[in-house]
């Protein structure tokens, strides 16, 4: 067993991959804003250590890539949503969710590459979404540059290397909360958080590259891959102007 950096561990997903890989036996780097929580979790789990940072701050992250060269997992997981449109956020908002969602995983990735090709072996899981299939604002955009550049990635890497975007639909974590977005819906649309993190680390691990969690999900990927753009935008502005 090896060391794993998860980004994000602190609730929902990444809370859930952290304790199954340190239930699998891996030392953990666990990497977010809240200390308190990180260090709650560290002395839970009994074999990790805590890097409070903040993945939009280019200064904190640097410190994260420091390390990160030296890891058997990464786990891209941190990230959050804005509950505004585009043409009401603030640019300084926009910025730090593309900081967190895109830069983060990019230079993190590229830290920890060459310890993994050195070693032969290594495995990257990206936390992307299903909304990276439909035009919807930086949060989308953002999504579908974590997919595109995972695929990209495990087409480039050596056999011992599994990269995997793990492209969950809604999911019940602190997310919708945080952003203080009310989604509702049915509760069949919701994933249970656990079931998600499990199914990403098993695919990663038999090195399928896009991991989508759940049947459902898999059938509106399916329809969302194939449907034509003007199709998917039409959508999006429906949705965008019902606010
Ligand atoms: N929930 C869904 O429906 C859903 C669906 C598809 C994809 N996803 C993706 O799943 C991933 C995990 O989200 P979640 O649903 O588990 O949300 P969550 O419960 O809100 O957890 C988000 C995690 O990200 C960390 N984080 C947020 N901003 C950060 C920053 N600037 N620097 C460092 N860490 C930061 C938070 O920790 P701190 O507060 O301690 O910093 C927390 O541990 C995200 O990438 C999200 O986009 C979620």
């Amino acid at each position: 067993m090896g060391v794993a950096l998860v980004t994000g561990p602190t609730a929902g997903i990444g809370r859930e991959i952290a304790v199954e890989l340190s239930l699998q036996g891996h030392d953990l780097i666990l990497v977010s804003r809240d200390r308190v929580r990180l260090e709650e979790l560290a002395t839970e789990l009994g074999n990790a250590e805590v890097l409070p940072a903040d993945l939009s701050d280019r200064d904190q992250l640097a410190a994260v890539e420091q390390v990160a060269g030296d890891v058997d997992w990464l786990v891209n997981n941190a990230g959050y949503g804005i509950n505004a449109s585009f043409l009401d956020s603030e640019i300084d908002d926009e910025q730090a969710l593309l900081d967190v969602l895109v830069t983060a995983v990019m230079r993190l990735s590229h830290a920890a590459l060459p310890g993994m090709v050195a070693k032969g072996r290594g495995r990257i899981l990206n936390v992307s979404s299903v909304a990276g299939w439909v035009p919807f604002g930086t949060y989308s955009a953002a999504k579908a540059w974590v997919t595109v550049f995972s695929e990209g990635l495990a087409a480039q890497t050596p056999a011992g290397i599994h990269v995997t975007a793990l492209c969950p639909g809604f999911t019940r974590t602190e997310f919708h909360e945080r952003a203080a977005m009310d989604v509702g819906g049915p509760g069949w649309m919701w994933l249970n958080a656990g079931e998600v993190a499990r199914q990403g680390l098993r695919d990663c691990e038999r090195g399928t590259v896009l991991s989508i969690p759940s049947m459902r999900y898999r059938a509106v990927s399916m329809v969302a891959q194939h449907a034509p753009r003007s199709l998917l935008r039409s959508v999006s502005k429906r949705r965008g102007e019902d606010g």
